[in-house]
């Protein structure tokens, strides 16, 4: 009796052994699993598109593996839809196991992978949603950004609009995380360069029913307008605003993805336009004249700032598990490394905080033709105030 019960126990101590060996040899060879957590369909689908092409490309560059292991994706649409965000994460993480998360474009849904990365200590890496409260209370050693915060391009803005005499603005967003901070960020800054925000008009995201919103807009007659909208969403908004003829009194300001990605279709309507972000399409550097090159050669369209996202995501990745020789096992080590790595990035060299978010250079961008052309650097080194993070 005592000897079967031996037996048994040495057996199970086997299968205990023999599973943990399988963990650490999943976590040091093999194909490292990625799941893409993008939208593919809705207003930001072309978001989702240039981010996973961003990414592909940087690991194409680099023989398509990074820290030495071949790389399997996974992909979920997440349709930009917070609803349905803690079932998509879970698709990637409980069904298709995978090592890394990489998403989203939207804050609110960002907000929920972040708790379930969090919850579940799966590596984050998150190419554009720009979330404050991500590196901000919820910051985690796990989670990095290789995008920027919603406050970040606001901020410049709001100093830029300021030293351009703005004294009286506008606001007007959709009404969830990305649009309300952005706002935020741009009244932090003009109220710093002298200027304050008289009123801020929301609509429901993704509501592209903007006319009576714009006969306020006239009706109230303020120095400028600042506006937070982004892919078909921004497309519609520049074009009714131009169509209301409000462009021609009232300067429309905005962070950069008012007209990234969307010049093609907003055509004259954005003609001149002022933006700030961290990127801008003809910065004249060898790094980003390669990168604009590859990715036009591979994808037959321009790069754009969620393509840099994309592919700077999969840098900072691969930079970290190049220092752990791809083993994922050595989780702090890793996470010290891609926090630790300066970027060498298609809008210039940069580095993440503490928090997890990028310290970078934010630029005033101005539009000409299909292009958002570098115009000066409105704010040097610009690093997220990060309220709240304790790491
Ligand atoms: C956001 O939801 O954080 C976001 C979406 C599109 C562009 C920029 C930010």
């Amino acid at each position: 009796m005592r000897t079967t019960r031996n037996l048994l126990s040495s057996a199970a101590a086997l299968l205990a052994a023999l599973a943990a060996f399988g963990v650490q040899a999943q976590a040091s060879s093999g194909p490292i699993k990625i799941g893409l957590m993008l939208p593919y369909s809705g207003t930001y689908a072309a978001l989702g598109a240039a981010i996973e092409n961003g990414f592909r490309l940087y690991v194409q560059e680099q023989g398509g593996k990074l820290g030495g292991r071949e790389i399997e994706y996974f992909k979920v649409d997440d349709e930009s839809d917070p609803s349905k965000a803690t079932d998509n994460v879970n698709k990637l993480i409980k069904r298709d196991n995978v090592d890394v998360l990489v998403g989203t474009v939207h804050s609110g849904v960002a907000l929920a992978m972040a708790k379930a990365a969090k919850d579940n200590n799966t590596l984050l890496v998150i190419p554009n949603a720009g979330a404050d409260a991500i590196t901000g209370p919820m910051c985690a050693a796990n989670i990095v950004r290789s995008s920027f915060t919603n406050w970040q391009p606001g901020y410049a803005m709001g100093i830029v609009a300021g030293h351009k005499g703005v004294k009286r603005a506008m606001t007007i967003t959709w009404n969830y995380a990305a649009g309300t901070e952005s706002t935020k960020g741009f009244t932090e800054g003009l109220e710093k360069s002298g200027g304050k925000v008289t009123k801020d008009l929301t609509l429901a995201f993704p509501n592209v029913e903007f006319q009576a919103l714009l006969t306020e807009i006239a009706a109230q007659k303020p120095d400028a307008v600042y506006a937070f909208f982004a892919g078909g969403g921004a497309v519609k908004f520049v074009k009714d605003y131009a169509a209301a003829g409000l462009n021609k009194t009232i300067p429309l300001y905005g962070p950069g993805f008012l007209t990234d990605g969307t010049l093609e279709a907003q055509g004259a309507a954005a003609q001149n336009m002022l933006t700030t972000l961290h990127y801008a399409d003809n910065l004249d550097t060898p790094r980003n004249n390669a990168f604009r090159k590859a990715y036009a050669i591979a994808y037959k369209s321009n790069a754009d700032v969620y393509a840099v996202q994309g592919y700077d995501a999969a840098q900072i990745l691969g930079n970290g598990l190049k220092a752990v020789n791809g083993d994922l096992s050595r989780r702090d080590q890793l996470t010290a490394a891609m926090r630790k790595t300066v970027v060498d990035s298609p809008r210039g060299k940069f580095t993440l905080s503490a928090a997890g978010n990028p310290v970078q250079d934010i630029y005033l961008r101005e539009v000409k033709g299909n292009y958002n052309e570098f115009r000066s650097v409105a704010v040097k080194a610009l690093a997220d105030p990060a309220r709240g993070c304790k790491l």
